[in-house]
């Protein structure tokens, strides 16, 4: 069987040669000067094509693994691992030229479910920033050739938190209550903007932690074990494992102090 590194290198080569398509395409075809119902097609449409590459490089490499994307949904395998594909994940900035998007790729084993999955290696590309997160299961999280680590010694009062509030309007209005009450609590908040790059900033001490309800598998896949493997504590809803629900990856000393925010108010 391949071993997690191994699986982490396929991970971060594939990232790699998706992030610049993506940027590549970036530089080409989304321009802000278009219609708003076209910019959208770009989008979409630079998506898929990045889905499309990893998922021809992966048929290659992995023949017999499954696999789960934003774009083209589920294809199963025989192997019992599942690659977890979000092509750009933060959509909105790679649109607006805001260079906070990336591209995720984690490989999972067991049922393509957060709740359930083991993550054995996950890779978050960020092509405009140049930066690459990686992680393999035991071996620690890095950016590029640094060991990371969260931050340590943080209280509430002077904790950094990220956050995001997916699209639906209903659950913006929750979302924004919660943030309402939370800002007075803490140092401030940040919306990066990206959920992958969000828990790869709690790995790096960019941000103290972060929480979101109503991730996606390939929003979080790849993104919770870097900030596992950094030290964060990454939970959901009174112990359950981080899933749509709710997601919070913290530095150990505040965890519990989010929870309590975030999980009573909804
Ligand atoms: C979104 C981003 C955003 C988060 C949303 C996600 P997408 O993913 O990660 O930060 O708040 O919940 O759906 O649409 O850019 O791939």
């Amino acid at each position: 069987m391949t071993g997690v590194l191994e699986l982490r290198d396929i991970a971060e080569s594939i990232a790699r040669e998706a992030g610049e398509r993506a940027a590549a395409r970036r530089a080409e075809g989304v321009s802000i000067a278009a219609s708003k119902s076209s910019l959208e097609d770009v989008v979409t449409e630079a998506d898929r094509e990045v889905e499309n590459l990893i998922r021809a490089r992966l048929a290659d490499l992995r023949p017999d693994d499954a696999f789960l994307g934003e774009e083209s949904g589920a294809e199963g395998g025989s192997s019992g691992l599942t690659w977890v594909v979000d092509p750009i994940d933060g959509t909105v900035n790679y649109l607006y030229g805001i260079p906070d998007y990336c591209v995720s790729i984690a490989v999972v084993e067991g049922e393509p479910d957060p709740r359930s999955w083991t993550a054995l290696a996950g890779v978050v590309y960020a092509p405009a920033k140049r930066e690459l997160f990686h992680a393999a299961a035991g071996h620690g999280a890095f950016r590029g050739d640094e060991r990371l680590a969260v931050n340590t010694g943080v209280s509430p009062a002077l904790a950094l938190i990220g956050t995001g509030f997916g699209y639906a309007a209903e659950k913006r209005v929750r979302q924004a209550a919660v943030v309402q009450s939370l800002v007075a609590e803490v140092r401030d908040i940040r919306r990066i903007g990206a959920a992958a790059l969000d828990l790869c900033a709690v790995a790096s001490g960019r941000i103290d932690a972060y929480y979101e309800s109503g991730l996606n598998p390939w929003d979080q896949a790849a993104g919770v074990l870097i900030a596992q493997e950094a030290g964060a504590r990454v939970e959901g809803r009174d112990g359950a494992p981080a899933d749509r629900d709710l997601t919070i990856a913290a530095a150990p000393e505040i965890f519990g102090f989010l929870h309590d925010r975030v999980a009573s108010a909804r």
